[in-house]
Parts: structure tokens; C-alpha cells; sequence
């Protein structure tokens, strides 16, 4: 089992010069969920996902010999240009949880730099992009340091992982256009502690393919993730759940190969819908879709059947809809969407995004 403690990281910090690292990583869509975990992180079922573009996180980390020898870990993070305290402390624990990865974080003066590309509080989850920047840093950091994960592949396992740790759809974010994370005998090489690139498996009209996110509401969410993914261990519906992702996962994989769009959205969308049902099954039960997002969710299948356009939704853990299309249908979406579904968006917001290249350095 691949375990990245590394007791040898440590820095003979008397010659140590301040560096700088920054990166962008976009959120991602899952098409089969990732909902329920145990261990440290680890998935109850396989997930696909698709690589966002336009929704990300840009993270810059400066580093320098620690400053206050009173802390484990030393840092200053900003947010959207100014210091926010309780991300600090999210980060703070984040970094002490992984020092045993990264030994050389209890050395260092941190101070991370982070902001959004969509409003933060625009109900886009923005954990998978902050997490994936901030591993990504992390993995940057380390083998500019000790020249080690010169080897992309190497690189990218690496912040995989990290992210992992930090939120689980994170891992996914790694990876351009397609991500699988979780062991599935038919994805060769997947496993549960990190994602894998998966664009090499899927037919072409997915790595221009659009998803268009439609603000149904900006506010937080009632019920976080975290607290969700643990209502599912008394959830009765929960082992059946683990078969269906699997079975599902079979069926879409091949779909996704062949480009068989019917079938990869009546998948899609069912997936959408049983993970919200999931949440409505809880005990407490609860409900994050709001009216707007069933009229919406309504009207892109009217829609459909009208026009035969295959233009399919798909939702995250919140009431936003991801409109999910192929690059053929662009202008019949946008004129769609600005007639029918604007005005049931909160301010009319929507945040137009596709499938994407992952990562960049800058
Ligand atoms: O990564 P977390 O722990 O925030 O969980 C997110 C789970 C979903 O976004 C609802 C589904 C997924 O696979 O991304």
C-alpha cells in the first residue's frame, strides 16, 4: 500500500533562502458520486468525474525559515487578499495532520495566498479546487526543496493523494478532462488513496464538453459534506447505494468510451437525483435542492424531449444545477438557458464552464 511518510524530509534550514510557488487548480463534476466514507478518507464506492475549467482556485505559498518556534506549523493565510483566521485554522490542522508526509512543514514560515475564481459564497463547492491547489503547492514545495517528484506522473500521485486528505473530490482535481478515484477492477490502476488520469478512456466530445453552472442559491449549505458523508453509515440505503455506483460505474465507463450520450446522461442524472435522495433518506433527513432547481431540472428535460438537443444536469452537494452538454448543442444551451432557465438563477447568476486541461503552474 503506497505510504508517503517520509521521515527524511527534513531541511538543514541554515542555508534555507525564501521560494514561492503558485498554482491553479479547477473544481470538478462528479458523474458518478462519491458519497459515504470510512478510514482516513477512503471512498465506499468508485467516482468519476469530469475536470472543470473556468471554476478554480489560485494558490500561492511562500516559504522561509520559521519564525514562531511556539507552533507546530507557522502560517499566515489570506484569503481573497485578506487574513482570514478560520480558514488559518482549517489550514493549520490540515498541514499538521500531513506533517508526517511532509516533515519539513514544522520548519518552515508559511504564509499561502489563496482566492477563487467565482464568488465564494456562490454555493460552488470550492473544496476539490482549493484543496487540489493547496496539495499541489504542497508536492511543488517538496521537490523544490529535496529535487524530489520530478516525474510528473510521480507529481501528480503525490498531490493526489495530499489532496485526498484535505476533501475527498479533491484527488479528482489532479487530473486533465476525466478523473476515476476508488478501486474498480475495469479502471486499470485505480485505487482508493488517490485519483487517476482517465481522459485516455473516453471518447473526444467529453473533453469539450460544457457545464455550465446555474446559481439556484448563493447561500451556505444546511448541511455540510462532512456531516453528510457520515449520515450515510446509519443511512439504510446505504449498501444497496455502494452496489448501484459500482454497476453504474460499468455502465458509464462504456459509455463514456463509445460517446454514447443518452446513455451516459440517464446516468448522469439519475446519479444527480439518488444522491440527493440519499440525503432525504438521512436520519435527520434533509434537503438541499430548492424549488427552483426541480422546475429547472423540469425544464431542461422538457427541453430535451422537445428539441432532442442531448443536454443533461447533473448536481453537486447544494440546490446549483451543472448543465452538461456537448460542444455541438453550445448555441441552442445558451439560448436555452437564457430564456428559460436565468431567471429561476438567484440574480440571475451562471457561471458558464467546460471540461478542462487540470492544473496549471503559474
Ligand atoms: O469532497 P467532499 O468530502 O466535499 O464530498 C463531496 C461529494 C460530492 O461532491 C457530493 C460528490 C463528489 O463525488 O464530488
Amino acid at each position: 500500500m503506497t505510504d508517503y511518510k517520509n521521515s527524511k524530509l527534513i531541511l538543514d534550514t541554515a542555508n534555507l533562502k525564501e521560494g514561492t510557488m503558485k498554482w491553479r487548480c479547477p473544481s470538478n463534476i462528479a458523474l458518478i458520486k462519491y458519497w459515504g466514507k470510512h478510514g482516513i478518507q477512503l471512498p465506499r464506492n468508485p467516482s468519476i468525474s469530469l475536470t472543470l475549467d473556468q471554476a478554480y482556485t489560485e494558490t500561492e505559498m511562500t516559504y522561509a525559515p520559521k519564525r514562531k518556534n511556539d507552533v507546530e506549523i507557522d502560517l499566515d493565510f489570506f484569503f481573497e487578499g485578506e487574513k482570514n483566521e478560520k480558514f488559518e485554522e482549517k489550514i493549520v490542522k490540515f498541514l499538521t495532520g500531513i506533517s508526517d508526509i511532509f516533515p519539513f512543514l514544522k520548519q518552515l514560515h508559511l504564509t499561502i495566498k489563496s482566492h477563487n475564481s467565482f464568488p465564494h459564497s456562490s454555493g460552488i463547492a470550492s473544496s476539490a479546487s482549493s484543496m487540489g491547489a493547496l496539495s499541489l503547492c504542497l508536492c511543488s514545495l517538496e521537490s523544490d526543496l529535496f529535487g524530489t517528484l520530478k516525474n510528473d506522473a510521480e507529481f501528480r500521485q503525490k498531490a493526489s493523494y495530499v489532496s485526498r486528505l484535505g476533501s475527498g473530490s479533491a484527488c479528482r482535481s489532479i487530473y486533465a478532462h476525466a478523473a476515476v478515484w476508488g478501486a474498480f477492477g475495469e479502471a486499470d490502476g485505480s485505487s482508493d488513496l488517490y485519483a487517476i488520469p482517465y481522459a485516455n478512456h473516453v471518447h473526444e466530445v467529453f473533453k469539450s464538453f460544457h457545464d455550465d453552472i446555474l446559481i439556484v442559491s448563493q447561500g451556505e449549505k444546511a448541511v455540510s459534506s462532512r456531516a453528510g458523508h457520515a449520515l450515510m453509515e446509519e443511512n439504510d440505503y446505504a449498501d444497496p447505494r455502494y452496489k448501484q455506483a459500482r454497476r453504474r460505474m460499468h455502465h458509464l465507463l462504456l459509455a463514456m468510451e463509445s460517446g454514447d450520450l443518452e446513455r451516459f446522461g440517464t446516468i448522469t442524472e439519475n446519479e444527480a437525483l439518488t444522491l440527493h435522495a440519499l440525503m432525504m433518506t438521512s436520519n435527520p433527513s434533509y434537503i438541499l435542492m430548492k424549488p427552483n432547481s426541480l422546475e429547472m431540472i423540469n425544464r431542461i428535460r422538457r427541453f430535451r424531449k422537445e428539441t432532442q438537443h442531448p443536454i443533461y444536469f447533473s448536481l453537486d452537494a447544494g440546490p446549483n444545477i451543472h448543465l452538461l452538454y456537448p460542444d455541438s448543442c453550445r448555441d441552442a444551451a445558451k439560448t436555452f438557458i437564457q430564456s428559460e432557465l436565468l431567471d429561476l438563477c438567484e440574480n440571475r447568476h451562471w457561471i458558464p464552464d467546460q471540461c478542462g486541461q487540470g492544473p496549471l503552474q503559474l
